[in-house]
């Protein structure tokens, strides 16, 4: 089987460059980003710069990226994984006689246009990431969304493992939890030869999560059943997930798994000198840092008129040296409570992270972003939306092992 790839939300091309890190073959032949209402789409351009472009199965190339939803998923080459990174959105569905088998997802949500692409591509072997909330979204009815999506999943015939991984216990220079969702489909030798394995061999020591992130032995996993009516679903289903588990023929596993942690990065190894004065914190704007990094309490107002005082305790200021960077998101650059400020190695003053460190966060190449002029503003936001690229270079050791002997 090839190792070929599409790479859906494709960003600055952090599933691409993970997997290209281990030089064993992969090749992506489709991408797509594009940015919603921009003129200019930096991070597609900057995709462009390191990986040139792709062309659709009538030779079209996606030159100034193309939205997902106007794109005929007939015309993506074929590939046998598929890969993307995509947003927590409300997933539920309404009933309509006019879609394909009677559903209708929320416009905008992107889950159904990777599920049209599966259902045009049929891809053996599926990668994706998502923030771990989507585990527990949404809070009037816990675990609906990602039970709508393991039940198109299983619907479509796939099996489904996944796992939240705090980068940072796998040896990155990042706090980050995200949940990667790694779906099979079970006409592969792989899953053949996983159905002769019990749920707790796979969550705990064989699957592809536990072979690609370790944990500590497991003991009894929670059950439940998802049913392949997502109407139904997306209706009433409710289920406490919690961070490791495995969906099979409609039967859902899972417990909470505990690491074996590596040694991390700490912030300190990632920190650049002599940086430029413009990302220090002057005298004038530290009073508003301190600010919103301090405890407070604000009396605010619902949107129903009821009176409340809104708390938070304080963050670290400066963010320690010794320890591993906290998430970092799209406000990177801005003054913002979460935020990242350092006490520069060099000169003790505080300041921001530029937006090399910003790179070194999240495990890409120095510069990654720096082509075409990405103003810097952009480059931190590039990187506040991308993924920690050595997690999938991790699963990708895995993922070629499983390819290869497909
Ligand atoms: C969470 S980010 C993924 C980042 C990527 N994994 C990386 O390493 O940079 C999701 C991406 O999807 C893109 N996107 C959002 N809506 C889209 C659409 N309708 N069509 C194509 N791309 C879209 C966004 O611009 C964003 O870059």
């Amino acid at each position: 089987m090839q190792k070929s790839v599409c790479e859906l939300f494709a960003g600055v091309g952090g599933f691409r460059l993970g997997l290209e890190r281990l030089n064993s073959g992969w090749e992506t032949v489709w991408f797509s980003q594009w940015e919603p209402g921009k003129t200019k789409q930096w991070a597609h351009d900057c995709y462009v710069a390191h990986f040139g472009d792709s062309v659709d199965l009538n030779g079209d190339p996606s030159s100034t990226g193309v939205d997902i939803s106007t794109v005929d998923k007939k015309l993506i080459p074929n590939h046998n994984l598929l890969v993307g990174g995509f947003p927590c959105q409300d997933y539920s569905v309404a009933h309509s006689l006019s879609s394909s088998k009677g559903i209708e997802g929320k416009k905008g949500v992107l889950w159904w246009q990777i599920r049209d692409v599966i259902i045009a591509k049929k891809p053996p072997f599926c990668l994706f990431e998502n923030v771990d909330r989507l585990l527990k979204s949404p809070a009037s009815q816990r675990g609906r969304d990602f039970g709508i999506m393991l039940s198109c999943l299983n619907d479509l015939g796939y099996i489904v493992e996944w796992r939240v991984v705090n980068a940072a216990l796998y040896g990155a220079a990042q706090r980050r939890r995200r949940v990667f969702i790694f779906a099979y489909k079970k006409t592969t030798k792989y899953a053949k030869n996983m159905k002769k394995k019990t749920p707790e061999d796979i969550v705990g020591t064989t699957g592809f999560m536990a072979s690609a992130f370790p944990i500590r032995p497991i003991f009894a996993l929670n059950e439940c059943k998802i049913g392949d009516d997502i109407i139904e679903v997306s209706d009433s289903f409710k289920f406490a997930f919690s961070n490791a588990g495995l969906m099979r023929d409609g039967n859902i596993y899972t417990t909470d798994v505990v690491e074996v942690e590596e040694k991390p990065i700490l912030l300190k190894k990632i920190l650049q000198k002599n940086v430029a004065e413009h990302y220090y914190i002057s005298e004038e704007a530290l009073p508003k840092w301190e600010y919103q990094k301090g405890a407070k309490k604000i009396p605010r107002k619902a949107a129903n008129g009821h009176e409340y005082i809104f708390s938070e305790g304080p963050v670290a200021f400066p963010d320690p040296w010794d320890r591993p960077g906290r998430t970092m998101l799209t406000s990177e650059s801005t003054l913002n409570r979460s935020t990242h400020v350092v006490e520069d190695p060099g000169t003790h003053r505080l300041r921001i992270l530029t937006p090399v460190e910003a790179e070194r966060l999240q495990g890409f190449d120095d510069k990654w972003t720096s082509s075409g002029g990405m103003p810097e503003r952009m480059r931190y936001f590039c990187m506040g939306n991308a993924l920690v690229v050595p997690m999938i270079t991790r699963m990708g050791v895995e993922m070629t092992r499983i390819i290869e002997a497909e």
